[in-house]
């Protein structure tokens, strides 16, 4: 297994799915997202989360209205709601409580993401949506709030969505706004060719870096060619 390599393809891989083929998400697959996501950090581990999965079709429709009418939703066959269980943290936390709730919500939210990539899904997070149709669409409790909606399913289409600020412009060293400290650090895009080396140097020599290198080109393979380019 190639630790590595499997972070980086679903990281380059997860871009945001608006379009889903009508083909259902095997129960098991929404389980290992779901345990995915449990795995997040969270303040004092109070895993403040909440997840509703949503596969009927009347209430996904019902979703993407509560959504302001984001009607591309009712293609996927899946939506993954995260709610904030928030009284949990605010009470142990007060005055950063619902930061710290929100932000564990948002990782585990992340989290399920890239599992669905790892497992073949293509997802898409939602966050503009009426919260209280959202909650009484869920009969959610007064103390549960809806954080996001995930969709999630298949697709056979690549989205347009990698343009991504440069590096470079929102990273600084040692104080905001020092950013020419480490001149060669930047681009970014030159450690990967050489980053199987420099694994080597830090842990020493692996069998990931041996597979890696039988692996076909993938979507990923390009995507991580085009990044290679900028
Ligand atoms: C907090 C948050 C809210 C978002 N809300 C929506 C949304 O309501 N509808 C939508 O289509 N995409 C939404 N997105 C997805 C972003 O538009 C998308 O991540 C961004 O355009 C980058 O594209 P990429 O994910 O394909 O790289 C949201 C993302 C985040 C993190």
């Amino acid at each position: 297994m190639n630790w590595y390599m499997d972070l980086d393809r679903c990281l380059v891989e997860k871009r945001s799915c608006k379009s889903y083929l009508d083909k259902q998400v095997p129960i098991e697959l929404i389980g290992e997202m779901l345990k995915a996501g449990t795995y997040a950090p969270s303040a004092g581990n109070l895993q403040n989360w909440n997840f509703i999965v949503v596969r009927d079709q009347q209430k996904r429709y019902e979703i993407a209205a509560a959504c302001h009418k984001q009607d591309w939703m009712r293609g996927a066959p899946v939506h993954i709601v995260v709610c904030n269980d928030i009284k949990k943290v605010t009470d142990m936390f007060q005055r950063k409580g619902k930061l710290y709730a929100t932000q564990a919500c948002a990782i585990a939210g992340q989290d399920i993401m890239l599992k669905a990539t790892d497992v073949g899904l293509y997802s898409c997070w939602v966050g503009s949506f009426d919260e209280y149709a959202i909650t009484r669409i869920l009969k959610l409790p007064d103390n549960i709030i809806p954080e996001m909606i995930i969709t999630v399913g298949y697709s056979d289409q690549m989205e347009q969505g990698l343009e991504r600020i440069p590096v470079d412009k929102v990273t600084f060293f040692e104080e905001h706004g020092k950013n020419v400290v480490e001149k060669s650090f930047f681009p970014l895009s030159k450690y990967g060719q050489n980053i199987g080396k420099v694994l080597e140097r830090a842990t020493g020599p692996s069998a990931q870096q041996q597979e890696s290198a039988e692996q076909p080109q993938s979507s990923f393979g390009r995507i991580k060619n085009w990044l290679k380019g900028r």
